[in-house]
């Protein structure tokens, strides 16, 4: 059943453009968002690494403010390319800007522009996902509203850029076996690999961690935790450059990644203990709800298409491919700090005991030990009804 896992997770309070303290080639996956340039507010961060944009602003030079915002992000994209191991995959969350400059509104690509910059140093671009967010305004509109040619479309939607280092990734014999029991659902999989998401809002946070800041830049929790899911297998390495409020290391931390995160800003860059303990017990029930999620559906399809043909190996519980009969769910059970900025996670297993049929009543336990939970025998220390 579950194996046994350990997760690490290194927080630098530093500069990304120069991420000295990682080897090339040496993490998995990028999974991250930047200050995004000519959004108002991120001027003053950007002010403060190059003066020069300062005064850009002042002069009303929206593109050269544009270029030299991109030219600091620039340095972080090649050290990412240095980092990945080949196969690698990044996954950037990015908007557009719209904003007025001496009486004229316009829009700035930042997507573009980066996407630009990645192909040149190498990466192979893969199709972007459209991240929709639900909007809470529908009748929010900007120039001249009901009168035509003056009127702008609203932007409502952010991209996750998708590339990657070179070709497809090669797997070892234990990389494989690390792969198959880090599969996802076959419903998930609909969901995920949808080119425009559209149920993930923008400002809910599963998990409230965060140092936190006046106005969080930070991106939901599902949107790291799906990418991690999609690009990274178990006992991986994710690299956050812009590691903010570390979304993307409590996402790793549930995924069963491991983290690495960079962050300039020293009012950040530290995961407290108190808050990530008390995010174990979310993590948990996120986990849970994701295997309840696929009782769920298994039971509605048999219910209107008869069996599936599959069971995972580990919990018996039905799957729809071949390809889900080895996932194993692995539940962050103890946090470690060795240090401020490493930290060391423990996971426990899920045992799954009853029939998938329904009405049956399955029962999923959660084994809250450290260390091969399915091979050590006690009582688990909670039990929950699933059904
Ligand atoms: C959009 S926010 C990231 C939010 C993050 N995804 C979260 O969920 O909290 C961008 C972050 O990058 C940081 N940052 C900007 N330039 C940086 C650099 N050169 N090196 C490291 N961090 C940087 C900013 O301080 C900010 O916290």
């Amino acid at each position: 059943m579950p194996t046994e896992l350990q997760t690490r997770h290194r927080i630098y309070p530093a500069d990304a453009r120069q991420m000295a303290a990682l080897a090339d080639a040496s993490v998995n996956l990028v999974v991250t968002s930047p200050p995004y340039p000519m959004i108002a507010m991120w001027d003053s961060l950007f002010g403060d690494l190059d003066p020069g944009i300062s005064q850009t602003l002042a002069e009303g030079r929206p593109q050269a403010m544009f270029a030299r915002m991109h030219a600091l992000l620039d340095p972080v994209w090649d050290e990412i390319y240095r980092v990945l191991r080949p196969g690698g995959f990044a996954c950037i969350n990015i908007g557009d800007a719209v904003r007025s400059f001496n009486g004229e509104f316009g829009l700035y690509t930042n997507h573009a522009r980066i996407l630009d910059h990645l192909q040149r140093i190498g990466f192979t671009c893969l199709p972007a996902i459209l991240w929709r967010k639900p909007t809470n305004a529908p009748t929010k509109f900007m120039g001249s509203g009901m009168l035509p040619a003056g009127a702008y479309v609203t932007l409502e939607h952010e991209y996750i850029l998708i590339v990657r280092k070179g070709g497809k990734r090669r797997f070892s014999p234990e990389e494989q076996r690390r792969r198959r029991e880090s599969a996802i659902f076959w419903e998930e999989r609909n969901t995920f690999f949808s080119d425009v998401w559209t149920d993930i809002r923008g400002s809910r946070q599963i998990l409230e961690v965060g140092a936190g800041r006046d106005r969080s830049a930070a991106f939901p929790f599902e949107l790291a935790y799906r990418l991690i899911l999609m690009y990274a297998i178990k006992g991986d390495t994710v690299l956050d450059p812009f590691w903010g409020t570390g979304t993307t290391t409590l996402a790793a931390i549930t995924a069963g990644r491991s983290s690495i995160g960079y962050e300039i800003d020293p009012a950040l860059g530290r995961l407290a203990a108190e808050n990530a303990q008390a995010a174990l017990v979310n993590m948990q029930g996120l986990l849970h709800a994701r295997l309840e999620a696929h009782l769920q559906f298994a039971r509605d399809w048999e219910a209107r298409k008869g069996p599936l043909k599959y069971r995972n190996r580990h919990y018996g519980f039905k799957v729809m491919t071949r390809q889900e009969q080895e996932i194993v769910f692995d539940l962050p059970s103890a946090l470690m700090w060795a240090t401020d900025d490493d930290i060391v996670c423990d996971y426990g297993g899920i045992a799954f005991h009853g029939s998938d049929h329904p009405g049956d009543g399955g029962v999923v336990e959660e084994q809250t030990t450290n260390r091969n939970p399915a091979r050590r025998p006690g009582a688990p220390d909670r039990q929950r009804k699933l059904f």
